[in-house]
């Protein structure tokens, strides 16, 4: 196991992590849900709403001008971390959902036609199936879908053959939220790419494990979350390529958008303020932009990669030896994620006697609802790592196994 000191640095910067639960400190295994915050995110949230906060891009005066170049500052950072070309790539949403839900509106609207084909995985969240579903619904698209192997990995002989001169879209995760499966993200880009489809990749879960280099990955679109990432909820961010970004239509009307509005004619400003109507989450693209800062300032990411590497082994490695359970994440690429069952109790009830303990996971289909149906089950829990874990929430965790399998003997 790597530096201890270092990661207990990293955990002073989280003030919720000190906290307790039931008289025992908090083991927060639910990252992937939602990550705990550093304080330099709470930090600079809170000096923008003490200092200077103002609407942005509407005022002549100083503390717009603040914010707005606060805001403004924050998708060029945002566009720097992940290696966009240009901050006019970067298109801040409320969330991934968001971001998903704009690009199946506006590309998918315009761009595709009944029959024509977008391919999906086993492995996505909801948010990356029901936006699809509508245009299939709505303009007879047709959804193909990649399976699982029995071991959580994607079976990519089949995607091979799913894909032909019919497939226009591959929308894909990076990484799934419930297994933790990393999928072969530069093999489905090349293979789309051989007949002029468009990608879309859920980076959710993946740009905080992983990273993202959209220049180098050369995927079309690439989409996540602020609340993952260390930073505030309701914020999200749609990358698009910039030319395709500005063949795309608005998604939503209102002030901001416009170069001029009539009632005989309305015109559009170009990407990406053409998608970004009505007044923003101002504080929170602020506080993004805080928390990228902090990864890049603060964390050591090659460090931090292979530490949640080495958490996730000695997880299952100690959870797997207990009898009675069972590992679902088992694809030999994979992160930061542990997802099991224990015979004959419901994944519910695990959760809740692990709350009486103070070690929060999530417990359920983790919205991803057509996985655990190609799993054969309905529920898992989740474990989920950030950079913070340690190997004391490990053995939290490990007790909390060994107490369930106790109580329901
Ligand atoms: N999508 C989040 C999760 O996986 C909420 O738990």
């Amino acid at each position: 196991m790597m530096g201890a000191k270092k990661v207990s640095l990293i955990r002073d910067d989280f003030p919720a992590l000190a906290q307790k639960v039931n008289g025992r400190r908090v083991t927060y295994l639910d990252s992937a849900a939602s990550a705990q915050k550093p304080q330099a995110v709470i930090d600079m949230m809170n000096q923008v709403m003490t200092e200077h906060y103002a609407n942005v891009h509407r005022g002549v005066y100083l503390f717009s001008a603040k914010t707005s170049a606060a805001f403004e500052d924050a998708r060029t950072k945002i566009a720097k971390f992940i290696e966009a070309r240009s901050a006019k790539e970067i298109i801040f949403t409320r969330n991934a959902t968001e971001a998903i839900n704009l690009v199946a509106a506006s590309w998918g609207r315009k761009f595709l036609k009944a029959g024509d084909e977008i391919i999906l995985t086993e492995l996505e969240h909801h948010a990356n199936i029901v936006p699809w579903w509508f245009l299939k619904e709505q303009m007879g698209v047709v959804i193909k879908v990649v399976p699982i192997l029995k071991n959580g990995a994607l079976d990519m002989e089949a995607f091979d053959r799913l894909v032909t001169g019919k497939t226009k879209l591959i929308a894909f995760t990076q990484m799934s939220n419930a297994l933790g499966t990393l999928t072969p993200v530069g093999h489905i880009i090349k293979k789309a790419k051989s007949v002029g489809a468009k990608t879309l990749i859920d980076g959710s879960q993946g740009i905080v494990h992983l990273y993202a280099n959209v220049t180098a990955l050369d995927c079309d679109f690439y989409v996540f979350t602020g609340h993952k990432l260390y930073g505030p909820s309701g914020i999200g961010v749609l990358y698009g390529r910039e030319e395709l970004l500005n063949e795309m239509p608005p998604y939503q009307g209102g002030g901001e958008m416009i170069e001029k509005v009539s009632f005989d004619e309305i015109t559009f400003k170009e990407a990406p303020y053409r998608f970004e109507a009505g007044t923003p989450a101002i504080v929170e693209a602020i506080g993004l932009g805080a928390a990228v800062d902090y990864l890049l300032g603060r964390l050591d990411y090659p460090y931090f990669i292979k530490h949640e590497l080495a958490l996730l082994n000695e997880a299952e490695k100690r959870i797997s030896a207990i009898p009675g359970v069972k590992i679902w994440s088992q694809a030999p690429e994979r992160a930061a994620i542990l997802s099991f069952t224990i015979d004959n109790v419901h994944p519910h009830d695990v959760a809740t006697v692990f709350d009486q303990m103070g070690v929060c996971v999530r417990a359920g289909h983790h919205c991803a609802q057509p996985l655990m149906k190609a799993l054969g089950i309905t529920a898992t829990v989740r474990a989920s790592f950030g950079c913070y874990s340690t190997l004391d929430d490990i053995a939290r965790l490990e007790e909390g196994v060994q107490k369930v399998k106790k109580l329901f003997k």
